[in-house]
């Protein structure tokens, strides 16, 4: 066994993993607060999948309409997540959401301006008013941009293009990191009392997805091992709107921004469809007709909104319906159309990246005629089990935040809401390790075994004389997740993708990367293989369990919610055996406040708003 001191070392009080909007944020606060704060990411600084949320963030400022409040954003974040959400979380978010957005503004973030000087906000599905503060279509950018100019001077740490692969624990506590450098290939250790894991989503699992090469679920399994609880893995949100053509860029996002701004869904034969797939339920909040469509856009007192603008499970499940019935537009898709409805100026002033990536990507003027999109894997509402005030997970000293934590979303994230997750709950995680590394009466030590073993983990790879090809392994993962645990799910194809990943487990466990450990994109791809295969057998275990259709999640052999599956469902690693155990947990009964405003008809929750204003 190699000495302790062999490894290059660093020392904070804590270790951000991720460097997206919720892993920037904490860093900013953990590093207010006076700790010693490293941040280590897997890709460049600035480089986040916070960037695909381009639409804007969801807070309930009332600078274009008056009406919104917090209590309206709360009972529209419950209604998009079928009410799976952990109403603590909905509830701090909604109350929070306004005042980090203004922070980000003090900041230094140039949001569009409404005619008065205001920050703008625009429509988005699910949303009762607009609501998303943004910058055109490049809103996640700017909110990177402002949080790292915040944060890089405040003497956080930054260990850039570092890949974490195991957390290290002192008995049942978090003593700090292990993972190498991707260029040299070198070892490195942090030690640290608290980790916040900040890695986003996994997804790569899929084919046809958003994300980018680094959102692999390290951070899910990271935690899995180190015996943290993941919860509701199988509501994978399928963004309605993806590029389908070129092949080669199928999966890059297109905003719902497009659609907030008036862009409206048509089949093959110019039939704007989304009016056939307004469900009974949502008819007294959605557009009866074309014209009230319109009213609403702008913002009329008593229009209904475009069925264009349903929540993200509904729009992407009407999509692939019209596809499947021979509808869609020729490469599989169908047609996204803002060009008969804007003038161009509009177009390119609010869209510019759109106009600018269909341009180049795709030949094609978004101005002129319509793009063609399907859905793309976007997002994971679950993630992992967190204490909803402090993001601590189960395993002290392990914290989560932004898409890495579960609860908030329950069973459908509404669009933009992401952005406003990252930096109310990035801040949180930052106040909550702040909080537990002071409580600390001695630091926890590093192991040198648990070292040892993880280092001879990441060396089998390169250490076995043959073996298999790792991006095969993961490409046929990604086959399988696609054909067996995509947008609509049945049992039989569930348990064929879970014969399949245990087949993936078994190559994965021979999976060879040749050459040595330098610049070596082969090894990346084997060590990324075991945190793909866990989140991949966590989703469809999941899936599998959740005997009900409800929001993101739709089973075939059991349509309709069921009330007795309103529980979480929660994955652990066994101690026994290392097998993956899934379970039912229930839910905490709501406060009475929460579930009265969740369940007040809109007309009601807006009178009593009224009046409230009034009197104060
Ligand atoms: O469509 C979008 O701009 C994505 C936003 C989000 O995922 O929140």
């Amino acid at each position: 066994m190699a000495a302790l001191s062999e490894i290059e070392t660093y020392e904070h009080d804590v270790v951000i993993i991720g460097a997206g909007g919720a892993g920037l944020r904490a860093a900013i606060e953990c590093s207010a607060r006076g700790l010693r704060t490293g941040l280590v990411c897997k890709s460049l600084l600035g480089k986040a999948h916070t960037v695909m949320a381009e639409g804007g963030i969801a807070a309930a400022l009332a600078n274009v309409d008056r009406r919104d409040h917090w209590k309206i954003h709360f009972r529209d974040t419950m209604r998009g997540g079928k009410f799976l959400n952990d109403w603590r979380m909905a509830e701090l978010h909604a109350q929070q959401a306004p005042d980090r957005v203004r922070e980000l503004e003090e900041w230094g973030a140039v949001f569009d301006r409404t005619k008065d000087g205001l920050i703008s906000q625009r429509n988005f599905g699910g949303h009762r008013y607009p609501r998303l503060a943004h910058v055109g279509d490049r809103t996640g950018l700017e909110m990177i941009r402002t949080l790292q100019d915040h944060g890089i001077h405040r003497g956080i740490r930054v260990y850039m293009e570092c890949t974490a692969l195991d957390l290290l624990k002192d008995g049942d506590r978090i003593a700090g990191v292990f993972g190498y450098w991707r260029d040299t290939g070198r070892f490195v250790l942090f030690r640290a009392p608290a980790v916040i894991l900040a890695t986003g989503g996994a997804g790569k699992c899929w084919r046809i997805t958003s994300n980018s090469w680094e959102y692999t679920g390290d951070g899910y399994a990271m935690a899995y091992l180190a015996g943290a609880e993941l919860m509701d893995l199988e509501f994978t949100q399928f963004h309605p709107t993806g590029m389908v053509w070129p092949p080669s860029v199928r999966g890059t996002l297109v905003t719902e921004g497009v659609r907030g701004d008036g862009g409206v869904l048509k089949d093959n034969r110019g039939e704007r469809f989304m009016f056939r797939y307004i469900s009974p339920r949502f008819a007294p909040e959605t557009a009866a007709d074309e014209a009230e469509a319109e009213r609403w856009l702008r913002g009329e007192a008593g229009a209904r909104r475009p069925p264009e603008l349903l929540t993200r499970d509904e729009v992407a499940r009407a999509i692939t319906a019209e596809v499947r019935a021979g509808r869609g537009s020729p490469h599989g898709g169908v047609f996204l159309d803002i060009a008969s409805r804007r003038p161009a100026d509009f177009i390119k002033r609010k869209l510019p990246s759109m106009y600018h990536q269909f341009k180049e990507l795709a030949e094609v003027d978004i101005t002129a005629e319509p793009m063609e999109v399907g859905p793309t894997l976007h997002y994971f509402m679950g993630g992992l089990r967190v204490h909803a005030d402090s993001q601590m997970t189960s395993v002290p000293g392990l914290f989560a935040a932004g898409e890495c934590a579960a609860g908030l979303h329950g069973a459908n994230r509404l669009g933009g809401n992401s952005l406003s997750d990252l930096v109310v709950f990035g801040r949180l995680a930052g106040v909550g390790a702040a909080e537990y590394v002071r409580s600390l009466a001695a630091t926890p030590a590093v192991d040198p075994e648990q070292v040892d073993s993880c280092r001879r983990r990441a060396t089998a790879p390169l250490n076995r004389e043959a073996g298999k090809n790792p991006f095969v392994i993961h490409e046929e993962l990604q086959v399988a997740m696609e054909a067996n645990c995509g947008i609509v799910r049945v049992e039989d194809e569930l348990l064929r993708g879970l014969q399949e990943i245990e087949r993936l487990k078994r190559d994965a466990a021979e999976a060879k990367a040749h050459a040595s450990s330098q610049f070596n994109p082969g090894w990346h791809e084997a060590l990324d293989l075991r945190n793909l295969l866990i989140v991949a057998e966590a989703v469809t275990r999941a899936a599998l369990l959740r005997r009900e259709s409800r929001g993101a999640h739709t089973r075939l052999d059991y349509e309709g919610e069921r009330d007795e599956c309103l529980k979480y469902n929660v994955v652990v690693r066994r101690g026994v055996d290392g097998a993956m155990d899934v379970r039912q947990v229930a839910r905490p009964a709501p406060p009475p406040h929460l579930a009265a405003i969740a369940s007040a008809k809109i007309e009601d929750l807006e009178r009593d708003l009224e009046l409230e204003g009034k009197r104060a």
